[in-house]
């Protein structure tokens, strides 16, 4: 069980119809302090009203940290430019998970353990086959991840650490094989079993990129790109689809589907779907010379036009992670003979312009991790389809992070909010013949 960090650090005084009421201030390692409200619907009889979370803590993590103002990403303590430069994804699922980077045993022991669960039960083959020939390959994400409880019934017991254990290993090491049964469902070609003498990533893209009648070579160079667009994407603190994990699991529910859960919200345009909108952005821009007429459109209060790939809701600053993508970016175009790319062009003359552009300043929009990212993964060869699927791909470590720090907090409670009713008041039914 996880033992609570929270240090005590004063109190806050509400004053509500002329009474005053003492409420306890909590600090954390770093980041705002929170006020415990705890109480305060049994004591003052009101609720706080806050929709989209933008003031709430909605629980303790010892995982990840954003300071938005500065520009800073921090998992389990390290800076996401280190994480970036020296680890590996697979590395940096142990430091989710377990706290701490393993020692060489330790991650030996991780690795084996990930790789032995690669394969999928191979009646899961038959279920792909139940999907329309033309799905999209989150919808198929979806219900797959959802189905796995149901192959994999043994590992559902929530409160046995060894069947969690192994739930989390299978969700790594399973993700990739069906992101690529996805895709290669999406696109007619046959599946690909995963080969466990390949790395995490060189094996998932070798699922996905290879067909039978070809020898497939892996570029090292291509396959560090995607390592690090993994360790770039995988853990966020408290977004929405990481929140929907933690509400769905908060109730009990087995991490196959709350895993399903959040890779169902993730799918939604303003979260998992924007680096998809950048791309389309910079392909209807299509040359340097059109970008003040963008960038005219984005500043125009009566035109919702907005620069896709720009602005974050937590990021006040330059995103930690924008920086990391654009150096892949130009490795990968670089690697693939597109370094003269003109939607690269179009990238790095937008973002110059918008940087200096009093607008963008005053507002503090800065590039975010969306903006590169599509540029990358389509010269890394996806269709924009799959995007999402490796943004899921690569969450979902952080996603069962999270679900288990959940499970092993002992103030965990079923997530349920409140609301502020403003429908009609009772009132008595009336027979449709008198209606
Ligand atoms: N282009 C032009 N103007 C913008 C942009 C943009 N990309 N983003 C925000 N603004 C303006 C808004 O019009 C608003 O102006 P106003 O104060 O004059 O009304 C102001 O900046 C604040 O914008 P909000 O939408 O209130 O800021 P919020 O923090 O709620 O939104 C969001 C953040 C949704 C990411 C927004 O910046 C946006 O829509 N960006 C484009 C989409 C995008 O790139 N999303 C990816 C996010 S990263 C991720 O999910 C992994």
């Amino acid at each position: 069980m996880r033992e609570s960090k929270l240090k005590p650090s004063g109190s806050a005084t509400l004053t509500y119809e002329n009474k005053k009421y003492d409420f306890p201030v909590y600090s954390g390692t770093e980041g705002p302090n929170v006020i415990d409200i705890r109480k305060l619907y049994g004591e003052v009889d009101v609720f706080t009203y806050d929709p989209g979370f933008t003031s709430t803590a909605s629980c303790e993590s010892d995982i990840t940290f954003i300071d938005g103002d500065k520009g800073i990403l921090l998992y389990r303590g390290y800076s996401i430019d280190q994480l970036a430069e020296h680890s590996s994804f697979l590395e940096v699922c142990y430091l989710l998970l377990h706290g701490n980077l393993p020692n060489k045993k330790e991650m030996a022991d991780f690795d084996r353990a990930i790789t032995m669960h690669t394969m999928v039960h191979d009646q899961l083959s038959a279920f792909y086959r139940g999907f329309r020939r033309d799905a999209h390959p989150m919808a198929i994400m979806c219900g797959v991840v959802g189905a796995l409880s149901s192959f994999y019934h043994d590992s559902t017991d929530i409160n046995d650490p060894r069947q969690r254990e192994i739930a989390s290993h299978r969700l790594i090491a399973k993700m990739p094989t069906i992101a690529a049964m996805a895709y290669k469902y999406s696109v007619g070609q046959p599946f690909v079993y995963p080969l466990n003498s390949l790395g995490y990533t060189e094996n998932f893209m070798r699922m996905t990129f290879s067909v039978p009648a070809e020898e497939y070579k892996i570029n090292p160079i291509l396959a560090k790109a995607l390592d690090t667009i993994f360790i770039l994407h995988a853990d966020h603190e408290q977004n929405a689809s990481t929140s929907t994990v933690r509400l769905a699991g908060s109730s009990g529910a087995n991490p196959f589907a709350c895993i399903a859960a959040g890779i169902a919200c993730l799918w939604g345009p303003a979260h998992g779907g924007a680096n998809e909108a950048a791309l389309k952005m910079l392909e209807e821009i299509g040359t340097v010379d059109r970008i003040p007429e963008f960038i005219k459109r984005a500043k125009d209060p009566n035109d919702n036009f907005r620069l896709m790939g720009f602005g974050h809701r937590v990021y006040k600053n330059y995103d930690p992670r924008a920086k990391a993508m654009q150096v892949q970016c130009h490795n990968v175009l670089k690697e693939v003979g597109h370094e003269n790319d003109e939607l690269l062009k179009v990238a790095m003359e937008l973002e110059r312009i918008a940087l200096q552009d009093d607008y963008f300043v005053s507002k503090k929009l800065y590039p975010n991790i969306d903006f590169y990212s599509g540029i990358t993964l389509r010269a890394l060869g996806f269709p924009v389809s799959m995007f999402t699927a490796l943004f899921a791909l690569a969450r979902t470590v952080g996603w069962i992070a999270q679900w288990k720090e959940m499970i092993e907090d002992p103030h965990q409670k079923i997530g349920r909010p409140r609301q502020i009713y403003t429908g009609a008041a009772q009132r008595d039914y009336i027979p449709i013949s008198k209606r």
